[in-house]
């Protein structure tokens, strides 16, 4: 029988893999706490129309990639109805709005970590299922947030151990001065149509600041490109050196690019991405976001401003892989084993341990007690218990499992005498 594989684009976490990205999501969740986000659980699929509206019609994640699901007995209009989420900011937003979530005290700031889903032609760190932490702040014109969002984002890279981060950040205006902006680019590109890729000639046609992001432009037709910060009205103009000015102040690292333009249709004034420095352009983002503040208007609630960010907690690991952090162990492991069948013990004696906070994988077979010490070895466990007849006076056998060196110490003093 043919065997079954994961599908294309996706992976398995495989324990070995696992412990990063545990030590990844607990610095997020830590972090999440001490920046004060609340947490918020979306579903994993929404109406297409959500993304559609929100993502923009000619954003990649709504035109390529909308991943279609439908019922067990799916019909073709429920297929036409329903999509994974590409990115949690719209689904957010929907339960911002259907929840009346205007009128809690704001502003609003909120957290979930899950999976997107995007069908994107899979290749090295771009999957079809991955991790995002995603932040959001409702109800918050900045710009101071947009700095405290940026500075966040580099305390994460710099708490789970990597080096070289760079914000690239930029400023797309909004309403008021996008439209000439646009303008200018469609000028400065049209009269070189046949220098660009069929890409970049649809986007001239539906989202000319798009045409920026190609990665294949013709490096003299961008570096000559019109800027949009040269573009800005001027309250966004203000906005956004008030935003530099106070990443300046909290001394975040950043680099002003002004061919940042993100790739979703939502954003309005500053947007940035992560990357590493001195690998831009080969490597993707390790994560991005900016401000949103006509997206809630969009999808149907009332004004309100919106920034947030979304970190790719897959790129995120692999960077780590390619800087060779380690992550710090999850503390010691302790096996417990004994002799014959013994079981009832050694279930009490690890019940105890736990009480005190250890991680403890009791042994549950009644094989010999060499072999029961060789497994608890191979299965990482630095120490083990060994329970014999000193448990009647509550104590055990403490062997270190890398030294061989054994004592018999109290039950109640196991915990101190692992953690050193
Ligand atoms: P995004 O730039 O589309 O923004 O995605 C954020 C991050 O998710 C990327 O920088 C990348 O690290 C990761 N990512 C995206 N696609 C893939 C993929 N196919 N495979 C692996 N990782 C990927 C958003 O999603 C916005 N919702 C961010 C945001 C929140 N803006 C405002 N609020």
């Amino acid at each position: 029988m043919p065997q079954i594989t994961a599908p294309r684009g996706t992976r398995d976490l495989l324990p070995e893999e696992a412990v990063a990205f545990s030590h990844v999501e607990s610095v997020s969740r830590d972090l999440a706490r001490r920046y004060a986000f609340e947490r918020i659980e979306i579903p994993l699929f929404e109406r297409v129309e959500l993304f559609a509206r929100g993502l923009g019609e000619s954003s990649d994640a709504v035109e390529k990639e909308m991943f279609r699901v439908g019922g067990a007995r799916g019909s073709d209009e429920e297929r036409a109805e329903w999509a994974l989420r590409p990115e949690p900011t719209a689904g957010i937003v929907r339960a911002f709005i259907e929840h009346g979530m205007h009128v809690r005290p704001g502003p609003l700031r909120l957290t979930t970590t899950g999976p997107m889903f995007r069908y994107d032609r899979p290749q090295a760190g771009r999957y079809r299922q991955f991790s995002q932490w995603d932040v959001e702040v409702l109800g918050d014109p900045g710009p101071a947030v947009d700095a405290e969002l940026i500075e966040l984002a580099h305390r994460f890279y710099a708490e789970v151990g990597l080096s070289g981060v760079v914000a690239h950040v930029n400023s797309i205006g909004d309403a008021a001065c996008r439209p000439p902006y646009r303008e200018a680019l469609v000028d400065h590109f049209r009269p070189h149509v046949e220098r660009l890729g069929e890409d970049a000639r649809r986007r001239l046609e539906v989202n000319p600041l798009r045409v920026l992001d190609d990665k294949a432009l013709d490096p003299d037709l961008a570096a000559s490109a019109p800027r949009s910060v040269d573009h800005l009205c001027e309250p966004c103009r203000e906005h956004f050196a008030a935003v530099l000015a106070l990443l300046d102040a909290v001394g975040a690292r950043y680099e002003v690019d002004h061919r940042l333009v993100r790739g979703l249709d939502y954003y309005t004034r500053t947007a940035f991405e992560f990357v590493i420095a001195g690998r831009e352009g080969q490597q993707q983002a390790l994560g991005g976001g900016g401000r949103y503040d006509g997206l809630v208007e969009v999808l149907g609630g009332r004004p309100t401003a919106g920034i947030g960010f979304g970190i790719g907690l897959d790129r995120t690991v692999l960077a780590m892989d390619e800087q060779g952090v380690t992550v710090p162990p999850a503390g010691p492991l302790v096996a417990v084993v004994g002799f014959g069948d013994d079981h009832a013990d050694r279930l009490r004696v690890a019940a105890t341990l736990r009480d005190a906070g250890l991680a403890v994988r009791p042994d549950g077979t009644s094989r010999k007690l060499g072999k029961q010490l060789e497994s608890a070895a191979k299965a990482g466990a630095g120490w083990a218990v060994i329970i014999g007849e000193e448990l009647a006076r509550g104590e055990v056998g403490l062997k270190d499992l890398a030294t061989g060196g054994q004592r018999t110490i109290g039950v109640d003093e196991v915990a101190t005498a692992v953690r050193g």
